[in-house]
């Protein structure tokens, strides 16, 4: 146990060194097209649009890398889940419109947890940048990922449910596993799901299950009642 938060630590500050120079250069690119669209006088709403969106994307992966090195994964705020998945919307809407899937959220305002806001954005993140993929590969006609929060008294529940086709019995097996991918090496390295469990049932205390419905997957996040807010 102490090993494995160890080995995650390793690579989350490995991850966050290796990212910062990159976005640091993105957003000095950001930076020069503004100015350059400003000297030669262009307007452009969807240019503009645009930008802005590299830019608070840009800005969630530097809070995020802060995050990772403050080692700030600890149960620590009120999170009205409502708020994160705006959050969520604003980052992926982008891939999201480009490929024509529709995201369909289903969260009451009122619903809230004890948890970390960054690193429950990107175990999410990951669950659903593999549904998108799934879905571009398999080019389903129609796609769409819905996401569903429910409450009980003892617990809360997130499904995150895409069309993209389910996930074989040989994949299944071995989904959580680390390096293990479907994908071409340059397309997915295989530890995506694996990071997310680790993150979801050993820093936000909750378990993640997968299964398949029926034209796909359900990836299922479940917060024990000891993470709940008291209302
Ligand atoms: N929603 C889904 N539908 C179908 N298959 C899926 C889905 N989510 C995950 N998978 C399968 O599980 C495998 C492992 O996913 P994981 O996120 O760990 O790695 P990856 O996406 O291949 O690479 P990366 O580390 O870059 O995320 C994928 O390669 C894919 O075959
Ligand atoms: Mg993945």
């Amino acid at each position: 146990m102490k090993e494995d938060n160890e080995y995650i630590q390793n690579i989350m500050n490995e991850v966050a060194h290796q990212w910062r120079q990159p976005l640091s250069h993105i957003n000095s690119i950001v930076f020069s097209i503004d100015s350059i669209l400003y000297e030669n006088g262009i307007k452009n709403k969807e240019i503009e649009k645009k930008l802005n969106e590299i830019e608070s994307i840009t800005k969630h992966m530097s809070k995020t890398i802060d995050d990772l090195n403050n080692k700030s994964m600890e149960n620590d705020d009120t999170i009205f889940l409502v708020n994160v998945f705006d959050e969520i919307t604003t980052l992926i809407s982008s891939r999201l419109e480009k490929e024509r899937i529709k995201l369909i959220i289903d969260v009451d305002k009122s619903i809230s947890i004890q948890s970390n806001t960054r690193t429950l954005l990107q175990a999410i993140i990951n669950i659903l940048h593999n549904s998108i993929d799934a879905l571009l590969e398999r080019n389903i006609f129609n796609a769409y990922i819905k996401i569903n929060v429910s409450k009980t008294e003892k617990d809360i529940s997130i499904k995150i449910i895409d069309n993209g086709g389910g996930i074989t019995e040989n994949t299944m097996r071995k989904i959580f596993d680390k390096d293990y991918t479907t994908k071409h090496s340059t397309e997915g390295s295989g530890v995506g799901l694996h990071m997310t469990k680790e993150i979801i049932e050993k820093h936000l205390q909750a378990d993640l299950n997968v299964y398949n419905i029926d034209c796909g997957v359900c990836f299922e996040i479940n917060f024990k009642s000891s993470t709940l807010d008291e209302i």
